[in-house]
C-alpha cells in the first residue's frame, strides 16, 4: 500500500491486516508505562491541515510519535497558506524538507487524490472535503469489532447528516467490503439524491444491495447492531436543511427512549465533534452503550497501523516484534 486515500476498493484481506495490527498494537502497548516502538525511527511525518480538528490530528501526532517518527504539525492559517500558496507548492516545500509522509485534511473532496500525484511522499487523506475520511472507517470498524465481533452479517444504522459526511461514504464502503448490511436513515434534504444508486455495481456483481434508506428513525432502531450518529454539518451548509435544532432532535435525535429501542447489545457511536442534545442527549452519549470515547483510543492505534504499513511497508509483521 503506497497511499490511503479511501476505503473505496480496500480489499478486504488489506482491512484485516490493518485492524489487526492496530488490535496488536493496542494489546502490546496495555499497561506499558513508556509507549514508544522504535519502529519509524527516523522517518517523517507531516500533518497539513487545512480545516479545525482535535481528534484526528492529535491522534496522528501521537501515532506518529509513539513509534518514533519525527512529527511536524502544520495549520493552514499560521502557515504560507495564508500568504497564497496554493496545495501543490506547500506540499512540495514539506517534501524537499523530507516529510515522508503527509497527513492531509481539506475542504476540498479530492484534495488527498491530487496530492498523491504531485509529491514523492506517502499521503494519508485525514478528511476530503465531502467525500472521504479512512481512518476513521478504519477506527469505527475497530471498536465495532471489539464490541460485536465478526462484522459479516451485522446491521449498522448511520443516522443524520449523510449528505455532507465524509465519515458515512468511508464507512459505507469500508462496512459493505467487511459484510455489514447498512441502514441510511435521514431527512430528505440531508440524503445524497442519487444514494439509492450507490450500490448497483455491487447488485449486479452480487445480487444484493446491503444499504437500505429510510426517513424513520423509529423503525430503523429495532434490529441495529450498530447505530453510527453522525455531526449535522453546518459550515458545509449553504441555506436551510431543516427548520431549527430542535425539530432535527425530535426526529433523529438520539434520545433515551430511543435507546430503549435498540437491542441490548447494540453499540452506539459518533466520530466526534458531537452535538449533544441535538444529535445525542448527554444521557446517551456518556452511557455504557456508547463507544465514543473507545473510538477515540483505538483512532491512535489504527493511524499507527496505518502509518506502519506505509512507513515500513511489512504487511507481514507486527511492529513490537522487532523491540
Ligand atoms: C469528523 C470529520 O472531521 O470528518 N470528525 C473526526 O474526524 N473525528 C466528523 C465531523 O467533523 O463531523
Amino acid at each position: 500500500m503506497r497511499h490511503l486515500l479511501t476505503t473505496a476498493g480496500l480489499p478486504r484481506k488489506t482491512v484485516t491486516a490493518l485492524l489487526d495490527t492496530a488490535e496488536a498494537l493496542k494489546q502490546s502497548l496495555l499497561g506499558r508505562e513508556v509507549r514508544k516502538l522504535p519502529t519509524l525511527r527516523g522517518r517523517t511525518v507531516v500533518t497539513l491541515f487545512y480545516e479545525s480538528s482535535t481528534r484526528t490530528r492529535a491522534s496522528f501526532e501521537i501515532a506518529g510519535k509513539w513509534m518514533s517518527a519525527d512529527v511536524v504539525n502544520i495549520s493552514a492559517g499560521g502557515s504560507a497558506v495564508a500568504k497564497g500558496e496554493s496545495l501543490r507548492d506547500t506540499a512540495l516545500t514539506l517534501t524537499a524538507m523530507g516529510a515522508d509522509c503527509v497527513v492531509l485534511r481539506h475542504p476540498a473532496s479530492g484534495a488527498a487524490h491530487r496530492l498523491a500525484g504531485w509529491v514523492p511522499a506517502h499521503v494519508i487523506n485525514a478528511g476530503d472535503g465531502t467525500h472521504q475520511h479512512p481512518t476513521q472507517a478504519l477506527l469505527d470498524a475497530a471498536t465495532l469489532r471489539e464490541r460485536l465481533g465478526d462484522l459479516n452479517g451485522r446491521t449498522v444504522t448511520i443516522i443524520g447528516d449523510v449528505l455532507h459526511s465524509r465519515v458515512a461514504r468511508s464507512n459505507i464502503e469500508l462496512l459493505i467490503t467487511l459484510g455489514a448490511r447498512i441502514r441510511l436513515v435521514a431527512p430528505p434534504t440531508l440524503l445524497p439524491r442519487d444514494v439509492a444508486h450507490w450500490g448497483n455495481a455491487l447488485a449486479s456483481t452480487s445480487g444484493d444491495w446491503p444499504v437500505t434508506v429510510s426517513h424513520d428513525l423509529d423503525a430503523a432502531l429495532p434490529g441495529s447492531d450498530a447505530v453510527m450518529m453522525l455531526r449535522v454539518q453546518t459550515e458545509r451548509m449553504h441555506g436551510e436543511f431543516f427548520p431549527s435544532a430542535r425539530e432535527y432532535a425530535i426526529s433523529y435525535g438520539l434520545t433515551e427512549a430511543r435507546l430503549g429501542l435498540l437491542p441490548e447489545h447494540a453499540v452506539v457511536l459518533h466520530p466526534g465533534p458531537m452535538l449533544r442534545g441535538m444529535e445525542i442527549a448527554y444521557s446517551v452519549a456518556d452511557s455504557p452503550r456508547a463507544a465514543i470515547t473507545e473510538q477515540v483510543r483505538n483512532g491512535v492505534h489504527v493511524r499507527m497501523a496505518v502509518l506502519y504499513h506505509l512507513l515500513a511497508g511489512r504487511d507481514d509483521q507486527t511492529p513490537g516484534e522487532e523491540v
